[in-house]
């Protein structure tokens, strides 16, 4: 056992536990963040992605030790019920999802995407998703929801 500092959505956190502990489970067990999703635990579904250090990583192949003086983004670092990030706000707009179970891992997959590029064309939202499964099949509404928050951020940051 030992005790990892780190920083959770600009909030520094210190975790007791072992070195190797999932960062999936630092972040439920530990500290609460219950938004970013246990899906398969073997990296291949990506509902419990979150940013290191603004990179999408899935949480459940990272441990504890290697986000050591890291920077981690969860979906509860991205925005509000009152004042929700421009992501949210179409999702939620386009209905975009079904059950919601795949809808954090997705919306930082498309936070990060964003980040690097503001105006992407389908075919790069969809490879940016690529790593995100979204069992319902609501892939289309997602697409069209990631596109119209793009649009919108565009509208809001032009002069
Ligand atoms: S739970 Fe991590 S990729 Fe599925
Ligand atoms: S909305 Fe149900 S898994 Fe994606």
């Amino acid at each position: 056992m030992t005790s990892i500092a780190f920083t959770v959505n600009a909030r520094p956190v210190e975790v007791a536990a072992d070195g190797d502990t999932p960062l999936l489970d630092a972040l439920r067990n530990h500290l609460g963040l219950t938004g970013t999703r246990f899906g398969c635990g073997l990296e291949q579904c990506g509902s419990c992605m979150v940013l290191i250090d603004g990179a999408p990583e899935k949480s459940c192949g990272k441990t504890l030790s290697a986000v050591a003086g890291k920077s981690v983004t969860t979906i509860e670092g991205l925005g509000t019920p009152s004042d929700p990030h421009p992501l949210q706000r179409a999702f939620i707009d386009l209905q975009a999802g079904q059950c919601g179970y795949c809808l954090p891992g997705i919306l930082i997959s498309a936070t990060a995407l964003l980040d690097r590029n503001p105006a992407p064309t389908r075919a790069e939202i969809a490879a940016a998703l690529d790593d995100n499964i979204c069992r319902c099949g609501s892939h289309h509404r997602i697409l069209r929801a990631v596109a119209r928050a793009a649009a919108r951020m565009g509208e809001e940051t032009r002069p």
